[in-house]
């Protein structure tokens, strides 16, 4: 069983402590590439860190601290310059490495003094990839931001935010956590009146297996064998802090009891056609319900939204039972815990990726991957065949997405007649 400290050592993500510094060696997804295109200057808590999030004029983007080094003025209230972020208060300029490029009155008065050579801002790296931001807040040369090959497929690209008032491991505890999909998703639903796809079928068997970007697990469900892509296939807990499963799901620690819910879609667009996206949009999918202020659970994410939170903003794990299902979860436990162990003794931990040759369309295993180019299966199909498929996994998706997509649907099946997806079961 685990102990409390162990268990305040998997949560806790400030500098210096344990998870807090495997979690720096990673880059983490924080934000839309588009949404610093509409509002260059986002403030952000990040790992129990107050940051500012910021576009250059020139394009560079920054992540640095929230308070200007002169006299602590908030930074998120600052200027877009053309070379980096300005303070509001007395106009010191500081780029995207933290050096202070300006100080206008220093400068006019004491021209030999070289002030600003003196003062630095934290700043962390930024790299623009997949219509997202990420940073690395970790020391020494930053690594290369994974790049995935589902990040390659051909697609409507799109970026999803919530907030969740919760610890990020327990999140990330879900995508190592077959049995849940079978009832939180499967039969809930079915007892809410929503539900989707085939009658749920009861788990026989799950397996987990390490590789080299994760955790894959594996089920066989009633009716299935171990031939079945469930088993042979499985789905990808993804290596440090993501579920993969097509698309994608971050869950990236705010401070120890919220987390940055980052969800990445890629749907299949019809016809054979090249597609290119202009813009990859984002959104943000509300919590609760305007009109009773109740828990949304109307969506497949949303309902594992509820079960996080449900387990309080830091689970008690000293308080569980754990089962069967859930070796996965005491497997990834153990193995970010030795991880952890590797960085604090000074080593590099899994999932560091250095190499610019290898790092190019890291395979990740999908199921349903070789018929995925024929459309989605039916349960995330729109019922109207000439209307794009609505996002099953977030509500609130916003109607102008829609109609977008809706007419690049259009136009594209009015150019392929004869598309008709391949049906396919999957789950
Ligand atoms: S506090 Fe920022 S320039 Fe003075
Ligand atoms: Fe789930």
């Amino acid at each position: 069983m685990i102990s409390y400290e162990e268990n305040m050592e998997l949560m806790r993500v400030g500098p210096g402590t344990l998870m807090g510094e495997l979690m720096r060696r990673y880059w983490m997804p924080i934000a839309a590439t588009a949404e610093l295109e509409d509002n260059p200057i986002k403030q952000m808590r990040l790992m129990g860190e107050d940051l500012v999030l910021y576009r250059a004029k020139n394009g560079n983007h920054g992540l640095v601290d929230l308070h200007c080094p002169h006299r602590r003025a908030d930074l998120s209230y600052g200027i877009q310059d053309e070379l980096g972020l300005r303070c509001n208060y007395h106009g010191w300029l500081y780029d995207h490495t933290g050096a202070c490029l300006e100080q206008p009155f220093e400068e006019v008065a004491y021209p030999d003094a070289k002030f600003k050579d003196r003062i630095k801002i934290k700043a962390y790296p930024v790299v623009d990839k997949a219509g997202m931001l990420w940073a690395y807040m970790g020391p020494g040369e930053a690594p290369l931001v994974p790049d995935y090959d589902r990040f390659h497929d051909k697609g409507y690209k799109q970026v999803v935010f919530t907030e969740i008032p919760c610890n990020w491991f327990q999140c990330q505890e879900n995508s190592i956590d077959p049995v849940h999909v079978e009832w939180l998703h499967g039969r809930w639903s079915r007892a809410l009146g929503i539900g989707r796809g085939p009658e749920p079928q009861a788990h026989i068997k799950v397996g987990f297996d390490e590789f080299e970007h994760g955790i894959v697990y594996r089920r066989v469900s009633e009716g299935t064998d171990e031939d079945h892509e469930m088993w042979t296939v499985g789905r990808v807990c993804l290596w440090p802090n993501a579920l993969y499963v097509g698309h994608f799901e971050w869950r990236v620690p705010i401070d120890d009891e919220n987390t940055l819910s980052v969800a990445w879609f890629n749907v299949p667009v019809p016809g054979e056609a090249p597609f290119e996206q202009e813009r990859i949009h984002y959104w943000s999918s509300p919590l609760t319900d305007e009109n009773t202020g109740r828990w949304i659970d109307t969506h497949v994410m949303n309902q594992d939204f509820i079960a996080w939170v449900g387990q309080g903003a830091l689970a008690d794990r000293t308080q569980e039972h754990l089962g069967g299902s859930d070796q996965g979860i005491i497997m990834m436990r153990r193995r970010m815990l030795e991880e952890a162990r590797v960085v604090a003794d000074g080593g590099e931990p899994k999932c560091v990726y250095r190499d610019p040759e290898a790092n190019q369309m890291l395979y990740l295993p999908r199921q349903g991957r070789a018929r995925e180019d024929q459309g989605l299966p039916p349960q995330f199909r729109n019922p109207d065949p000439t209307k794009a498929p609505r996002n099953v996994h977030l509500a609130k998706q916003p109607q102008w997405i829609l109609d977008e997509m809706d007419s690049i649907w259009q136009e594209r099946l009015a150019a392929a007649p004869d598309y008709k997806p391949v049906e396919q079961t999957i789950e």
